[in-house]
């Protein structure tokens, strides 16, 4: 077994073979959910307790399905309508929550190390479900997935990131993964949406699309995060989308064979043409939704192995 997590934080603890462990698992979940065979019983009996203070459709709903799927018991906590409008700190939630003895906990939360700082005040194992601008580990994993099943391979790929990259912890999630598994990383921007300290990540920097593109094998596109920006950090959205939006005619200067990526929710017409988004024979973003369900069973399943082989026989007897 050469997954070793106790948590699934982010994707910077993770050693290159744990991420090659997660995704060969996920790889056959996605075979199963495709199989339209039984549901799994591998987390029958185990508590799942998902905890989004910040709105989410498609990351709650994939991992409640992906709980489901595997015979856990599911419960959504409203975090908008729960004790923490009447004042309850965080960690007195946490605490709260972790008397009622869950075995796993996913957690999405506004603040960057939110759900580090939880994962230490519980005994169960955390899922960060996307913390701040910090990181978006499943996010990460499922774009991880798609592309190797559509390229063949997760090594030697050249990969652009494009838009938003500053506000975006789906960018710094994909960066250390795709990094680690040895591809070429290219970010594409307007400066003003690049975090600062870049050169740090050992990536490529462009400003032009046109030229950021050229010969990629993977487009991947990114929301423009307003509610994360401060101030004008672009001219206008139309003026965006002439310079940054994906359009048949930018997209021209990829490999023919590129894909197209976006973690969703998309703004059509801002950071994508609607036409891109549908083609079929480019864009493979409900592949990516398809994908996440199957990665969260997978990292919901290794961590239920641990969880167990750490609590030993006597404490599953009891
Ligand atoms: C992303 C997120 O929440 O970080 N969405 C998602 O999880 N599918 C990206 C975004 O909100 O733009």
């Amino acid at each position: 077994m050469t997954f070793r997590q106790q948590h699934l934080l982010g994707i910077e603890p993770l050693h290159p073979t744990e991420i090659t462990t997660l995704l060969d698992l996920a790889d056959s979940y996605a075979d199963h959910n495709r199989s339209g065979k039984a549901h799994r019983d591998v987390l029958a009996g185990l508590t799942q307790i998902n905890m989004f203070f910040e709105n989410s459709t498609r990351t709650q709903a994939s991992f409640e399905l992906a709980g489901k799927r595997l015979g856990a018991d599911v419960m959504n906590m409203g975090m908008q309508a729960s004790s923490i409008k009447k004042g309850e700190t965080l960690i007195d939630t946490a605490l709260t929550l972790n008397a009622m003895r869950p075995d796993l906990l996913v957690v999405r939360h506004p603040h960057s190390g939110a759900v580090d700082l939880l994962a230490q005040k519980v005994n169960c194992a955390v899922l960060n479900a996307g913390d701040g601008r910090h990181e978006h580990p499943t996010q990460a994993l499922l774009d991880a997935l798609t592309i190797r099943r559509a390229k063949g391979r997760l090594h030697r790929l050249s990969i652009a990131i494009c838009g938003d990259i500053a506000h975006s912890r789906v960018a710094r999630s994909n960066i250390m993964l795709l990094g680690k598994m040895e591809n070429r990383i290219r970010l594409i921007g307007p400066p003003t949406l690049m975090p600062s300290g870049i050169a740090d990540f050992g990536v490529e920097v462009f400003e032009s699309m046109e030229e950021g593109l050229k010969d990629v094998d993977v487009v991947m596109m990114l929301r423009l995060q307003k509610e994360r920006m401060d101030g004008g950090f672009i001219p206008s959205e139309r003026e965006y989308f002439h310079r940054y939006g994906l359009d048949a005619a930018k997209l021209a200067h990829a490999k023919p064979d590129a894909i197209v990526m976006h973690p969703g929710p998309m703004n059509r017409g801002v950071e994508i043409d609607g036409n891109i988004a549908d083609d079929i024979n480019r864009s493979v973003i409900q592949e990516q939704v398809e994908m996440g369900v199957a990665v969260r069973m997978a990292a919901m399943d290794l961590l239920a192995q641990n969880q167990r082989a750490a609590r030993g026989p006597k404490e599953v007897m009891a």
